[in-house]
């Protein structure tokens, strides 16, 4: 019995260390209530950027409010001062795999993440002012948004492809 007892005493043990290793618990809550926003910020883009390609691919009738709401929307998230979110230090060999993408190349000498943050706010605001005036003036704005987020996420979010 007396055995059995360590026994489980170690797998609880275990148990406890494989939370500490996995998973945000060893990474400091205001680190990742930051890491969270950004990432939601992101959502929020591919969320009204998805609205736009739906109607852009014919999957949903083109509506001029709705594109524009999208659209508006998107430009004004763009224009987010994002300061308190890029926290120096929280890149992915720092915090780990498993809490974010983002790579510490953003934070390094030479990094160009903030013209490629100004490459999709001019795109989106391209995007606001065309999205009202119709299927074609959507389509022709999409592509230039789509891009600045490629061109971001090449250098500066980990592939796990
Ligand atoms: C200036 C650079 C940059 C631009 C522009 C950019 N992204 Fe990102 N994106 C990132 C980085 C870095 C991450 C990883 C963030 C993390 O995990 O902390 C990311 C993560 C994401 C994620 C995953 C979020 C999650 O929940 O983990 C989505 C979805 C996304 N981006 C969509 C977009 C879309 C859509 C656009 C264009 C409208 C866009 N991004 C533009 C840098 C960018």
């Amino acid at each position: 019995m007396k055995s059995l007892g360590i026994l489980s005493a170690g797998l609880v043990f275990a148990a406890a260390l494989g939370t500490v290793a996995s998973g945000d618990d060893h990474v400091d809550p205001a680190v990742m209530k930051a890491v969270k926003a950004r990432q939601a910020q992101m959502q929020l883009y591919a969320f009204n950027l998805g609205q736009l390609g739906a109607m852009a691919k014919g999957e949903v009738d083109y509506d001029a409010g709705a594109a524009s709401a999208a659209a508006g929307n998107l430009a004004k998230l763009t224009s987010l001062n994002g300061r308190a979110v890029w926290l120096p230090g929280s890149d992915d060999a720092t915090l780990g795999e498993d809490v974010t993408a983002a790579l510490p190349a953003i934070w390094e000498e030479g990094s160009e993440i903030g013209d490629k943050a100004k490459a999709l706010s001019m795109a989106a605001a391209e995007m606001e002012s065309a999205a009202g005036d119709g299927l074609d003036a959507l389509r022709g704005a999409i592509g230039d948004v789509g891009k600045s987020c490629g061109g971001c996420h090449e250098d500066y979010r980990r592939s796990d492809d």
